[in-house]
Parts: C-alpha cells; sequence; structure tokens
C-alpha cells in the first residue's frame, strides 16, 4: 500500500489530522491498534479550548460540538471551606471553554472520515516504524498471519504514551523528561445532573476533588487517591462520600447521587520527549508529552501540535515550502512546555502532597491567597486555561 502521510494512533490526533490534511488533497492512512468501539469507551478529556473548538471547525466537525457543546466562561476553585470563581472571560480577554466530551469528538472524527471514505484501519497489530531517516519510510503491520507495508512521504507518531512511535527513535538521540505525581485521579461518570453550572476544582486537606460534566444529565466526577489504591477499593457510596467531604458543605449538600456508570483510575504524570522529530518521523500530542489533567490541557496540548503540522504539511505539498516542517519540534515544543508549566502549576496548587512539609503547606496557601488577591495572577490563570495562542 502507498500514501503520502501515514498516521499511527487513531486517537483525537491522528483522526483531526487526517481529516484536515484530507480536506486539503492530501492523502493519509490512519493505523488504530484498537477497534472504535474500545478507542469511544475511554473517557477522558472534557474541556476544549477555544483553539481547540476552532480547529474542529475547519476540519468540518465542529457542527455537534457547537449545538451540543457547552461554553463556560469561568469556574470554580473551592478552598478553605469556600467557593471563589475565576472568571475565564473577563480576566482572558473575551475567551471562553467549550465543555464537550472527548467521546463525541472522537465520534465526530470518525464520521467524518467515514463520510469522506478516509482509510482508518482498527485492530492492526505489532506496527513498526522503518527507515525514517531515509526519503523512503514505511510501516509494517501484522493483519493475522500477513504482513502489510504501508510506504509513505512522512509517518505521524499520534500514538499516544504507550506507542511504539516514540520508542522507535534511537536512545542517544530523544531526551525524555519526567516527573510522577504521588497519586492518581479516581474518576466517577454517572447519569445525575451536575451539582453545579461550572466546573469546582476543589483543593482539600484529604485531598484534591474536581466536579465536572458531559451534559446536564450528565457528571464527572474525581477525586484525588494513592497509587496504590485500586477501583475495587471504592464502592460507589464511599466515592460519593469523600467526594462530599472535600467540597463546602454547601455544594455537598445538593449533590445528586446515583450509580456510576463508568469507574477508573488515572496516574497524574507530566512528561516531554524532545525532540519531536526524527527525520521524517513526526511526533504529536500524548506520544511526545503527557500533562497531569489538572489544568485540562493534554487534549489541548495535541491541538497545536496538529494545527503547526498540518500547515507545515500543507505548505509542503501545495506550495512546496518545507519552512513549517523544518520549524515543528522547536515550534510545537515552545507551546507544550508553557502547558507542562500550567499543569504542573495547577497540580501543585490544588493538590495534598504526602511528604509536604509545614513550608510547602504555607506556600501552597500563599500562592491561592495570592491568586484571589491578584488582578495580575487571575489573569495568567485565565490566559492559560482558555488557551494560549498557537
Ligand atoms: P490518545 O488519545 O492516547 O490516542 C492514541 C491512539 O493510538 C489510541 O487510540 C491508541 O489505541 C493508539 N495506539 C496506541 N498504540 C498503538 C499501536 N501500537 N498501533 C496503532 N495505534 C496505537 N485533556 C484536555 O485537554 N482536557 C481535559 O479535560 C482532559 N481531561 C483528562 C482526563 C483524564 C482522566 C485523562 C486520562 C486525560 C485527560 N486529558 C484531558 C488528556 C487527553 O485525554 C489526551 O491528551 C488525549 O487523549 C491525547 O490524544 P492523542 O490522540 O494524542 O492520544
Ligand atoms: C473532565 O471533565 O474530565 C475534566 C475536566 C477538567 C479537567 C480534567 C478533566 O481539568
Amino acid at each position: 500500500m502507498k500514501t503520502q502521510v501515514c498516521i499511527i494512533g487513531g486517537g483525537p490526533s491522528g483522526l483531526m489530522l487526517s481529516q484536515l490534511l484530507h480536506l486539503k488533497g492530501i492523502e493519509t492512512v490512519v493505523l488504530e491498534k484498537h477497534s472504535r468501539e474500545y478507542v469511544l469507551g475511554r473517557i477522558r478529556a472534557g474541556v476544549l479550548e477555544h483553539g481547540f473548538a476552532e480547529l474542529m471547525r475547519e476540519a468540518q466537525c465542529g457542527e455537534r460540538m457547537d449545538r451540543e457543546g457547552e461554553i463556560h466562561d469561568g469556574f470554580e476553585i473551592a478552598h478553605d471551606g469556600k467557593l471563589s470563581r475565576v472568571d475565564l472571560k473577563k480576566y482572558s480577554g473575551g475567551s471562553s471553554v467549550v465543555v464537550y466530551g472527548q467521546t463525541e469528538l472522537t465520534r465526530d472524527l470518525y464520521e467524518a472520515r467515514d463520510k469522506m471514505q478516509g482509510k482508518v484501519i482498527h485492530n492492526v497489530e505489532d506496527v513498526a516504524l522503518h527507515d525514517m531517516k531515509t526519503d523512503a519510510p514505511y510501516v509494517t503491520y501484522r493483519d493475522g498471519d500477513e504482513i502489510v507495508r504501508i510506504d509513505c512521504d512522512y509517518i505521524i507518531g499520534a500514538d499516544g504514551f504507550h506507542g511504539p512511535s516514540r520508542k522507535s527513535i534511537p536512545k542517544d538521540v530523544l531526551v525524555e523528561h519526567e516527573k510522577i505525581y504521588p497519586f492518581g485521579w479516581l474518576g466517577v461518570l454517572s447519569r445525575t445532573k451536575p451539582v453545579n453550572p461550572e466546573l469546582i476544582y476543589a483543593r482539600h486537606e484529604r485531598g484534591f476533588a474536581l466536579c465536572s460534566m458531559r451534559s446536564q444529565v450528565l457528571s464527572r466526577y474525581y477525586i484525588q487517591v494513592p497509587l496504590t489504591d485500586t477501583v475495587e477499593d471504592w464502592s460507589d457510596d464511599a466515592f460519593w462520600d469523600e467526594l462530599k467531604r472535600r467540597l463546602p458543605e454547601e455544594v455537598g449538600e445538593r449533590m445528586e447521587t446515583g450509580p456510576s456508570i463508568e469507574k477508573s483510575i488515572a496516574p497524574l504524570r507530566s512528561f516531554v520527549a524532545e525532540p519531536m522529530r526524527y527525520g521524517n518521523l513526526f511526533l504529536a500530542g500524548d506520544a511526545a508529552h503527557i500533562v497531569p489533567p489538572t489544568g485540562a490541557r493534554g487534549l489541548n496540548s495535541a491541538a497545536s501540535d496538529i494545527y503547526y503540522l498540518y500547515h507545515a504539511m500543507t505548505d509542503h505539498y501545495l506550495n512546496g515550502d518545507d519552512a513549517g516542517l523544518e520549524a515543528y519540534s522547536a515550534k510545537a515544543l515552545a507551546r507544550v512546555w508553557k502547558a507542562q508549566r500550567f499543569s504542573w502549576w495547577m497540580t501543585m496548587l490544588l493538590h495534598t502532597f504526602p511528604d509536604s512539609i509545614s513550608y510547602d503547606k504555607r506556600l501552597q496557601q500563599t500562592d491561592m491567597d495570592y491568586l484571589f488577591s491578584s488582578e495580575n495572577a487571575l489573569g495568567s490563570l485565565a490566559e492559560n486555561y482558555v488557551g494560549l495562542p498557537f
């Protein structure tokens, strides 16, 4: 098989790039390890920044997001027994975020790919990358007993943190920066009315909590848990009790509870691999960088990678201009690191750290006090949360 751009990974990054390039007449093949049902079963991001939403529209996939997604102009931080609002619109100079689930957005992208007869091949096994440093790179995968080869001009590694793309870059070329946090998030999805019209991020001595949503009848809640906990350790009742204890009393009292329809634990990690290019392989999204979900930056960092790659590939194929491809890694990493800084900061501000000393605790409290006493501090939070420009 032959194509122009072979994309490994059928998550939001891979599908979005495939859709955008197809609209410009550039041929792609997407290789996905899992079935479509499996990919759509993963409950992940809920908050999209303005730039991501724009990209969905450019990909001609924004219609349902614009109809069903909710615009949020702010969110609450619960601390010291009270709620303090961060007015995103006011402090970011007019921007907001869209609450629309990654599951829905991925479904929209799959549907768009289907409509255009885009090539997305599921259940591929043993994906391997070859000759990335040459002008004739290729990818192989196993389909039953058969090894299939795809020759291409470029390979895009959009295969998430555990995929083979990043791992195929030689160790003496790739530098990996990693920070592991000593806790995870236990997430619950439930068919209940969200407790608050806007998200609530809660700092509490028992640990962080987050009240989010997917719609007016679907809530998504998280609590910080030790890394040693498993989903089996948490009955629904235990989860609701603990969540309420970490929220201001009046919020806990109005919380509607119900059976969980999904429950999972995600470890928190900060990670960056650089460079994001090796020969004719380009990394994008979680394949190259991970943030703790605290600042809702993961998918949004992927969006800027895709934006830069889309323009670089279009310039290459339509105008014979390779400047974008040459600049890709440096340009993408500059924005990635800013999202890393912000996510790390939000994580440090809101979580309880098992080994923190009294000095750390006083600094954390001071950080919170400073935030709500300074318009500049709120401005910095707001501009990062709604997304820095691409
Ligand atoms: P992925 O979604 O990981 O997709 C990669 C794809 O590659 C997968 O489908 C995988 O099956 C496939 N793959 C893997 N290996 C192979 C292989 N060998 N061959 C072929 N295919 C392969 N981000 C936000 O912006 N806002 C939020 O509110 C937010 N909340 C989050 C909450 C949680 C609990 C979690 C865990 C994450 C959250 N994120 C959030 C992060 C966001 O979900 C990710 O950043 C996003 O999924 C990255 O998309 P991606 O396409 O780069 O990678
Ligand atoms: C979510 O709704 O899943 C969500 C929202 C905001 C975050 C993280 C996750 O910061």
